[in-house]
């Protein structure tokens, strides 16, 4: 792990009028061209982020899968991208599985999460073949068994399992510790185990467990792994069959702020494999943030300001919490630039505000930026995941567009949200 100072800033994309660029296309164009605020993809940092993690994960483990959680941001076209990576999918809900299912993902390929999936939600993974079901819970185990048992099909399933392992990391986004919603208790584990190795319709195939996300620390990964394999062997034990799947979940952290650390797909492996040097383990990650996290970035237009003299200055721009509720509900920190003068001299600190309702409808608490006027583009960095998908309508607020630019290409791939599209789902 680094600093990595240089990583977000000093390497900022700038063209010669001055324009801070993302993906190689000027940034002022983009907000021109599709209006904002407005969602911006580079998408060879997405399919370079993809590489280097499967890259890292096979020269450990020639077996190993890189499942790209969808949570993180998901449509169409990142569909697309992650299948032309070779990477496999994490999907949580019938909506992401369904949307992936219509982009054309081979379902073999899909690992389905969730600690309350449906009965509906689980047919709906039988009917499309879903390559692995991860059961969370005696609730869904019962259920799947005996959905399975109306087809002809042996599911293979993972059992999710909560360590007891706290991440440093935010607690709302902790999920491996004992006091968790998420996966079976350590104890049940064997038990577990045991009630899927006897069921008619389920085959036991390996093991997972998420520990939190926005995780720099590589020891939380260390004593994961550890605990893991303890946990495996005593399923073993309980069950006398032996697993070759560990899935070790997502979580890796990156740079919101210049100075954030950096961390490594190659760290992270390295990490796994001292604690776990067998190479014929079939090791499953599933990084979300790591991979789209950074690609993105949300482009708005500065509106009002007021000036609390001694105080604090507001700059409100034209989108806010419904684009990125991460601030209001983690207390996450965002980088920006003013996109005409990325490289300016900072003259005042001001805190950038959204358009809701709420008083907590901040985006940057405190940041230096050169004099700001109406009009101006502001860029706010690392916006790429949990943004576009946590993203709401409060307020009626239509929902960004979102571009994906390829060397200088801009590709419209969400269009931006009408005022007609909000009356959609009203029936009367
Ligand atoms: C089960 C599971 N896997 C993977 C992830 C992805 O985490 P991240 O985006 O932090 O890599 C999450 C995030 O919540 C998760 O719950």
């Amino acid at each position: 792990m680094k600093a990595g100072k240089d990583e977000l800033l000093a390497n900022l994309p700038v063209n010669s009028a001055g324009n801070l660029t993302w993906g190689g296309a000027d940034t002022l164009a983009l907000a021109k061209e599709f209006g904002t605020p407005l969602y911006v993809v580079d998408q060879n940092m997405v399919e370079s982020r993809c590489k280097s993690f499967r890259t890292a994960l096979k020269k450990r483990y020639p077996d190993g899968e890189v499942i790209y959680a969808g949570k993180a941001l998901f449509c169409r076209a990142m569909c697309q991208i992650i299948a032309e990576q070779g990477l496999s999918l994490d999907v949580v809900s019938g909506g992401e599985l369904y949307v992936a299912v219509k982009s054309g993902f081979n379902p073999q390929k899909i690992y389905f999460h969730g600690n309350n999936k449906s009965s509906h939600e689980l047919e709906m993974a039988l009917e499309y073949n879903v390559g692995t079901i991860i059961v969370d819970n005696w609730h869904e185990l019962e259920m799947l068994n005996s959905l399975a048992g109306k087809t002809t099909k042996m599911q293979r399933v993972y059992l999710r399992i909560a360590p007891g392992i706290e991440a440093h990391t935010h607690v709302h986004i902790q999920t491996g510790q004992e006091d968790s919603k998420f996966g079976f208790t350590r104890e049940d584990a064997p038990k577990a185990a045991l009630a899927v190795v006897n069921s008619s319709n389920l085959l036991l195939a390996g093991i997972h467990c998420h520990i939190g996300s926005q995780i720099h620390n590589l020891d939380s990964y260390a004593l994961a792994t550890k605990t893991m394999i303890k946990i495996k062997e005593e399923i073993e034990q309980a069950t006398g069959i032996h697993l070759s799947e560990l899935d070790l979940g997502g979580g890796i952290g990156i740079q919101y702020l210049p100075d954030d650390p950096l961390v490594t797909p190659d760290e992270l492996v390295e990490i796994i494999y001292q604690n776990l040097p067998d190479s014929k383990l079939k090791i499953r990650v599933e990084p979300g943030r790591y991979i789209i996290g950074q690609a993105g970035i949300t482009l708005y237009t500065i509106g009002s300001s007021k000036e609390i003299p001694g105080i604090r200055t507001y700059v409100a721009v034209d989108g806010g919490m419904t684009d990125n509720p991460r601030v209001a509900l983690y207390d996450a920190k965002y980088h920006a630039v003013l996109a005409d003068k990325p490289l300016a001299q900072p003259t005042k600190r001001v805190s950038i505000a959204g358009k809701c309702c709420e008083s907590g409808d901040m985006l940057i608490w405190d940041i230096d930026l050169p004099k700001i006027e109406s009009g101006d583009i502001l860029a706010i960095f690392s916006t790429g995941a949990y943004n576009y998908s946590m993203a709401s309508n409060y307020n009626l607020l239509p929902r960004p567009a979102m571009v994906f630019v390829k060397d200088g290409e801009p590709r419209l791939v969400v269009r931006r949200e009408t005022y007609q599209d909000l009356l959609t789902r009203d029936v009367k």
